[in-house]
């Protein structure tokens, strides 16, 4: 019985990211294939930031795409906290790159 309530606020907590993600709709899928949602909320933090605060906390810094593109891929901690971000050398340095856009464009 405890489980399956764990299993449903998990569930609930995912969900922000998965609903709203729709409004990029070329984005989200590659965002999804990486995994990302497992750790970011499109609005709200998870493991690591939500993706709007990202968006927020760069705002104006012309130079933040082509380091978050480089983060993404390289990986990365000590910005929002202890936690580090993994790594993602699977990803190309394009794609890599568009994802940072798209994240600095959620709002
Ligand atoms: C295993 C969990 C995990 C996964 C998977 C993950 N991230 Fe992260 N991400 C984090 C954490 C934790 C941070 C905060 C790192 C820090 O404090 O410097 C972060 C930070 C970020 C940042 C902000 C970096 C900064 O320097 O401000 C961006 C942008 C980002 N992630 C995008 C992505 C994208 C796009 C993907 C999918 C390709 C992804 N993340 C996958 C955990 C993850």
């Amino acid at each position: 019985m405890k489980k399956e309530w764990m299993a449903c606020v998990a569930a609930s907590l995912l969900l922000p990211g998965v609903v709203q993600a729709g409004t990029a709709a070329d984005m989200q899928p590659l965002a999804d294939k990486n995994g990302c949602f497992a750790c970011h909320g499109m609005q709200t933090k998870l493991v690591g930031p939500g993706f709007a605060e990202v968006a927020a906390r760069y705002k104006g810094d012309s130079e933040a795409a082509e380091r978050l593109g480089k983060k993404i891929r390289e990986g990365g901690k000590g910005v929002w906290g202890p936690v580090p971000m993994p790594a993602h050398g699977n990803l190309g340095e394009a794609d890599a790159r568009k994802l940072a856009e798209w994240v600095l464009s959620v709002g």
